[in-house]
């Protein structure tokens, strides 16, 4: 017998709760366009369990009695299953390595188009921004657009703010939080130079098309929410938008689907980092 946490939460079987959670997800993409219906199942089962168990109710049908009723629980659900967790270089020593993929590249007089996509409040857009000024001569930077998208229009409003607690700046050198944050009560802020380089919007990549022509694309943290059958669905729209030659930034615990492994060379061993193919 199976005695994990999830399923002692649980009073019925797995098999009979799961059908109800379809019928639930069923839902909430006709009532509010989200699609979740291809997100991992152990994932938003665990998360959906968590909006039942804050609400003291213990079916679905329950659940969605209380979600036709009450609009802020629909926003609570939908901030619990599109997970935020982010920060500036997370995983330093990929962001160390994208830093060498980039000089082997790119010459430092081009402009480039670079997207984060599933960008949660804008940490890895604004990481990207700092490479890239460290990089670019002034003129390729002011070709230059970094785009930054995600599902969760909030998340895009908290990240134009660009204000962060100081936890989230906890891989940045001395010198780095000198030169493009300024310090201010409760934590930071990025200075406007950093801050105009990023444009941000609202993008949900299940639902939407991609941004196209992209120079460097990253799109980290963001599969392993999805079943396989969404990650193939949505990286066929990451491969659309990268150009040839182009670099590609997968989470460490990501991959390249199968079918498309073959149009991508890893650029350093140890890292989620690729390059398209240019035929
Ligand atoms: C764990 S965060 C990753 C943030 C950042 N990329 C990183 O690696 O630190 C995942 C982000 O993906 C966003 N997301 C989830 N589903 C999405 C979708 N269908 N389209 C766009 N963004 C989505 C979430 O809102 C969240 O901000």
């Amino acid at each position: 017998m199976d005695l994990s946490q999830e399923n002692i939460e649980r009073p019925y079987a797995q098999g009979g709760f799961d059908a109800d959670l379809s019928a639930l997800l069923d839902k909430i993409y006709s009532r509010k366009g989200w699609d979740f219906r291809n997100y991992k199942m152990s994932s938003v089962r665990r998360r959906v369990m968590k909006r039942l168990n804050a609400r003291n109710v213990s079916s679905c049908a329950d659940y969605l009695a209380i979600l036709e009723s009450d609009e802020v629980e629909y926003g609570k659900l939908f901030s619990n299953i599109t997970i935020k967790v982010s920060e500036f270089f997370r995983e330093p020593e990929a962001f160390a390595a994208l830093e060498d993929s980039i000089a082997g590249v790119f010459s430092r007089c081009q402009g480039l188009r670079v997207w984060s996509c599933g960008s949660a409040y804008g940490e890895e857009a604004y990481t990207l921004a700092i490479i890239l000024s460290e990089y670019l001569s002034p003129d390729a930077l002011d070709n230059t657009k970094i785009f930054a998208t995600d599902i969760d229009v909030s998340a895009i409003d908290c990240a134009r703010k660009a204000r962060y607690r100081e936890e989230s700046l906890r891989n940045v050198s001395v010198e780095r939080k000198q030169a493009y944050f300024e310090e201010e009560e409760g934590g930071f802020k990025v200075r406007f130079g950093t801050r105009n380089v990023v444009k941000f919007g609202c993008l949900d990549i299940v639902s939407n098309s991609p941004l196209l022509k992209i120079d460097i694309l990253a799109c980290r943290n963001l599969f392993i929410y999805f079943n396989k059958f969404l990650q193939e669905e949505v990286f066929r729209k990451i491969d659309y938008a990268l150009n040839r030659g182009g670099i590609l930034m997968l989470g460490k615990a990501e991959a390249i689907p199968p079918s498309f492994a073959h149009r991508y060379d890893r650029v350093v061993s140890g890292t989620n980092i690729y390059r398209k193919r240019a035929w």
